[in-house]
């Protein structure tokens, strides 16, 4: 922990441990059955012991809930029901006091459509400065009843939404990637710029000390008429910044200015960008002058083995040190099927028919899936970069995926015309306690329904069993402090199925991806994937951390 009369670090975000809370789920002191800041107060003890450098907030601020808190009606306030800006004062003063950062969530692309520019935009008339904040236009074909272009929306159907006029009529469409109660903004307009960085001040003038930055490849648009059409080439985005959605070159100039507020702070604030581009477009956002670092979601994404596992690494180590950034490392995120359950799984399974069968075909193998986690997660906190740690991933928490229909919440379930399931399976709220209905949540009943396994799973459990996966990660993240130097990684050859490399300082990581175990190599056991027996080999699917002797 820092001393406080340490001077700051600019650097502190380069190889931070960033636990991430969804604060709905997390914890809920109101009893109204919605995790809020309080709760989230109420754990900054469990946080530090855990050993985390800095908590990231998903969005916490005024909203309809359309799309969990990513459809913002007010950027520089607290949700209600999730509380005040008191309470959220109070959790950065708990966080800093403990040495912890505070990284805040920032939605650019699109509003609510309850935010009072998109409001003001509906009850104005085509064409007027209102409806410029957006993207606006009238449709095609016979009056105007086809959609301006082809675009898609992530969450199913198309990505434009027609209006009704002031005299009820079908009037224009807007723009929206997401949800239709997400509209896109138009952010070749200056209020939009200039109202952005009053927000970011706002919260860096709260005490904030990052941003997490949502979609951050898809604010610039080419928006030249006729609307070009979208190639399907989600996986795959052009190097040369010419999709008309996603990943422009324009972008960047956004970015920069971005920085240029980040650096009249002391220290600048940091900011990671959730950006989707082509791989080796992606260190671009990550340059000093812009936000500094960019998630890479490859590990989260690369089957369970070494080969594929030490390519990612390679290859993501390389390209943040393109710009001077470090690399970011994610298994798990509220957007995704929980690495628990995705290794438990045959590789190759599509998980979005799998959460249709409610998780029966195929029914995953969860020792072997947690086993598997616990093994990557040991390595990921041996890697130089920064690690985002998804609340619950340190109970093992597996994906919850037969929520009844009518529980759920995200709009891909309605969006998609009730095909593709969505999100909510890792959004389940956090079990704190053994005890049923909340499992310690809290006091209400739960948005979301909690499996009776969350039970043996919640944290009070496991803080009294040594070889917990909540004592993995304690044991791991102090031991990270202390080992942790320099960004590098050398690699140590090694079997096929074993990753073995050591950083500077003698600090050994060596993952057996196979089934069987192999021998250890030289050195001292200071942490092993399994648990806190040390054998003398290295079993299959674990990780161990060797000190030099
Ligand atoms: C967030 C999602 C959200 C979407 C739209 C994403 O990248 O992580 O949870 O639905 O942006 O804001």
């Amino acid at each position: 922990m820092p001393d406080a009369l340490d001077q700051p670090d600019p650097d502190w975000w380069r190889q931070a441990v960033v636990y991430q809370i969804y604060p709905r789920s997390f914890a809920d002191t109101d009893g109204d059955g919605v995790g809020d800041i309080p709760g989230a107060v109420s754990k900054i003890d469990y946080l530090a012991d855990l050993g985390v450098d800095a908590v990231w907030l998903s969005p916490f601020y005024p909203s309809p809930m359309a799309d969990g808190g990513y459809d913002v009606s007010d950027y520089r306030d607290v949700h209600p029901q999730l509380g005040t800006l008191a309470d959220f004062d109070a959790l950065v003063t708990g966080a800093h006091a403990r040495g912890m950062k505070v990284i805040v969530d920032i939605v650019p692309n699109h509003t609510s459509d309850e935010h009072p520019w998109f409001v003001e935009a509906l009850a104005a008339a085509p064409g007027s400065p209102a409806r410029d904040r957006y993207i606006f236009r009238d449709g095609l074909g016979e009056n105007g009843s086809q959609p301006p272009s082809d675009w898609i929306s992530h969450f199913g159907g198309s990505a434009w939404t027609r209006v009704t006029d002031a005299a009820g009529r079908p009037g224009q469409w807007y723009c929206h990637l997401f949800a239709p109660q997400q509209p896109d903004l138009d952010w070749r307009h200056p209020e939009v710029r200039s109202d952005f960085i009053t927000t970011l001040r706002f919260w860096a003038d709260r005490g904030v000390d990052g941003y997490r930055v949502d979609v951050a490849h898809a604010l610039a648009k080419d928006l030249s008429e006729p609307l070009r059409s979208k190639p399907d080439l989600e996986d795959d985005l052009p190097l040369d910044g010419s999709d008309p959605l996603y990943d422009r070159n324009e972008v960047h100039e956004i970015y920069q200015e971005w920085r240029q507020v980040f650096d009249t702070y002391d220290p600048p604030r940091s900011a990671v960008a959730e950006a989707v581009s082509h791989p080796a477009r992606r260190a671009l956002y990550a340059r000093p002058t812009e936000l500094g670092q960019a998630f890479n979601f490859s590990l989260m994404k690369a089957p369970f083995g070494a080969r594929t596992f030490g390519e990612v690494i390679t290859f993501c180590l390389a390209e943040a040190a393109k710009t001077g950034s470090s690399s970011t490392w994610v298994l798990s995120n509220h957007d995704d099927i929980r690495h628990v359950t995705r290794y438990g799984l045959p590789a190759g399974t599509s998980y979005e028919a799998w959460l249709m069968t409610e998780g029966t075909d195929p029914v995953p193998d969860l020792a072997r899936g947690l086993r598997r986690a616990r093994a990557a997660t040991t390595l990921m906190f041996a890697l130089p970069g920064s690690s985002y740690v998804y609340q619950g991933e340190e109970l093992g928490l597996p994906e919850v995926a037969d929520l009844p229909a009518e529980a759920l919440q995200d709009p891909t379930w309605t969006d998609s015309g009730h095909t593709v399931k969505g999100r909510d399976g890792c959004r389940v709220p956090i079990p704190w306690a053994p005890t049923p209905p909340a499992y310690g949540f809290g006091p209400g009943r739960p948005w979301l329904p909690q499996p009776a396994t969350f039970a043996a799973l919640s944290a009070a459990v496991q803080a009294q069993e040594p070889d917990s996966t909540l004592e993995l990660y304690r044991r791991a993240l102090q031991l990270r402090r202390r080992l942790q130097g320099a960004e590098q990684l050398d690699w140590v050859a090694s079997e096929p199925d074993v990753l073995h490399f050591v950083r500077p300082g003698g600090w050994h990581c060596v993952t057996n991806f196979g089934d069987v175990p192999v021998a250890l190599p030289p050195g001292q056991v200071v942490l092993s994937s399994t648990g806190t027996t040390v054998a003398d080999e290295l079993a299959g699917e674990s990780t161990v951390w060797l000190t030099s002797v």
